[in-house]
């Protein structure tokens, strides 16, 4: 197999005294969507955390590209292509949806192709193309996580990480938000996806690890734990 984009071994990570991660280990292959699945409080958004450089592990390491980045600041990971749309989105309420975009254009790689990047997100999300002018607090939820991502997108990443993207949405907004990742996908971005909504999380990943309290209990393909009868058990019931 080819090297991947993303290699993380054993990764070992502590909220103050309480360890919250145990020897995470998982590959990204570039082009894929690899999507990490869990309910409330399992870990999720620690380890995208950690991967995007706001905690630090005690033990493992975070190679992205072949070079180790774990230790290295938020600002630089940004820079090396790693851009995060973190829970709760990130985003400027009282500037504009043109204002957002251009401060996700602030690394060095991604500056002086801002004008052409916000070209492409204009073509690839329609809320952009309709509503540049508007204040990015006074769009609705769903649009807002559009937003975020077009923000994040803005940075030229080599690895976008979504943290729940389709939290709090009414169920056709999530179709909407499904619908962009596989657009993204297709163009050939590479997304690492958080997820409670489990059933579409796997539909689109091409592989997926499943974590509880800290570790990783199960790894495969989409299609592979789609049809694993102990998520069935746990997650599908009641959190379709
Ligand atoms: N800043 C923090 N300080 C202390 N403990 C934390 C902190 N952030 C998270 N935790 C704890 O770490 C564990 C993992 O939390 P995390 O936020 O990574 O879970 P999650 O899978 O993203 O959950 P959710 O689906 O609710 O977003 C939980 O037990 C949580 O209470
Ligand atoms: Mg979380």
């Amino acid at each position: 197999m080819a090297n991947p984009l993303l290699n993380v071994v054993d990764l070992n990570v502590f909220h103050g005294e309480a360890q919250a991660l145990w020897d995470i280990s998982f590959q990204i292959q570039a082009g894929e969507v690899f999507a990490i699945i869990g309910s409330n409080g399992a870990g999720k958004s620690t380890i995208l955390k950690t991967l995007a450089g706001l905690l630090r592990p005690s033990a493992g390491r975070v190679e992205f590209l072949g070079s180790r980045i774990d230790g290295r600041s938020a600002a630089r990971i940004v820079d090396l292509g790693l851009a995060l749309v973190p829970e709760g989105r990130g985003l400027f309420s009282g500037l504009t949806v043109a204002e957002n975009l251009e401060l996700g254009a602030f690394t060095k790689r991604a500056r002086p192709l801002m004008k052409q990047t916000m070209e492409e997100m204009a073509a690839t999300f329609q809320i952009i193309r309709i509503r540049s002018d508007q204040l990015a607090g006074k769009m609705s939820g769903g649009e807002q996580q559009m937003l975020a991502i077009a923000k994040a997108l803005m940075s030229k990443p080599r690895l976008l990480m979504l943290d729940e993207p389709s939290l709090g949405l009414a169920p056709l907004v999530v179709k909407t938000v499904f619908e962009i990742i596989a657009t993204l996908k297709q163009q050939g971005v590479t997304i690492l996806l958080v997820e409670q909504n489990i059933h579409q999380a796997l539909r689109i990943a091409d592989h997926a690890c499943v974590i509880k309290t800290g570790r990783i209990t199960l790894v495969g393909t989409g299609k592979e734990l789609l049809s694993d009868p102990e998520i069935h058990k746990a997650y599908m019931g009641s959190l379709r």
